[in-house]
């Protein structure tokens, strides 16, 4: 074992002492090791560059191309910025409103991501982490007639805010309004197992979230929303939760496929965040 690592809880560890951007196939094969007994990884000290992100990030597999063209970095297509700089002429330097619902990235989709690489570029002084919840320990944890009720049935997730009563669009972000009303009419709802299983370690998890699962198919809309409401309150309890507070030059790498995360926002007016995301591919969910 070339590398180190620190559990942090059952599904979240630390690897110390390790560079991204110089990364052998063995180490390569040990953090794939890692990741298949955790949900949640951090690297400490990185600071990559856009381009070596992506190259990093591709030796992983094939990457999603980000759906918000106009938040890319100039360096590299594979890279979205996340921040909440807006600049003198009031356009934002990337997504201001990223990840503020609970969710699991591209579930939007119809094939979602595999998992996320978020690198930290530049750490507000207060505020700005990251909260995960293991859906495998959400699951578990229902009782036998809410699983008997799910079991079987589909999520309808739809990325746009304008068709989710539970989210608000932000106006801290100038186009968000117009990438939602466009997105209502051209991105269509796509159908996601309630119940998923995890194509590596065939492990079950609840796949649902606040963000992108708008009703249940064939299930009538007042029933829908109250069963929702009742499986989202389980991402809400912290026994099911990781906090990663960042530290400068954090990259973490999350697996969407039994993860919800939330971004929790609470910066102080005037201090920047930024950070750096990349996507990795996933398949279809079952
Ligand atoms: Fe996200």
């Amino acid at each position: 074992m070339s590398i180190k690592i620190n559990q942090i809880n059952d599904w979240v560890a630390e690897i110390i002492g390790f560079d991204c951007a110089n990364m052998t196939r063995e180490m390569r094969q040990e953090v794939e090791e890692a990741f298949k007994r955790n949900h949640v990884l951090a690297f400490r000290d990185q600071s990559l560059t856009p381009r070596e992100l992506s190259a990093f990030s591709r030796k992983f597999g094939p990457l999603e191309s980000p759906i918000n063209k106009l938040y890319v970095h100039p360096e590299s297509n594979d890279v979205l910025i996340l921040s909440n700089e807006i600049r003198p002429d009031g356009t934002a330097v990337g997504v201001v409103d990223g990840g503020d619902g609970w969710h699991s990235d591209s579930s939007h989709m119809a094939i979602p991501a595999k998992a996320t690489i978020l690198q930290s570029i530049k750490n507000p002084d207060v505020g700005g982490d990251t909260l995960y919840c293991n859906m495998e320990l959400v699951l578990n944890a229902l009782p036998q007639s809410t699983r008997d009720r799910i079991k079987g049935h589909f999520g309808v997730h739809n990325v746009s805010k304008l068709l989710n009563p539970r989210m608000t669009v932000s106006t801290n972000r100038p186009d968000a309004k117009d990438f939602y009303e466009k997105a209502a009419k051209t991105k269509p709802s796509v159908l996601q197992p309630m119940i998923r299983t995890h194509p590596v370690t065939g492990v079950h998890s609840l796949y649902v979230s606040p963000r992108f699962t708008i009703a249940i198919d064939g299930m009538d809309d007042a029933e829908a929303q109250a069963l929702l409401d009742e499986l989202f309150e389980y991402i809400l309890d912290e026994r099911f939760q990781y906090r990663h507070v960042w530290s400068d030059r954090d990259l973490v790498i999350w697996d969407n496929r039994c993860l919800n995360h939330k971004a929790t926002g609470n910066l102080s007016p005037g201090d920047i965040r930024r950070m750096h995301r990349t996507v990795l591919a996933g398949d279809q969910a079952f």
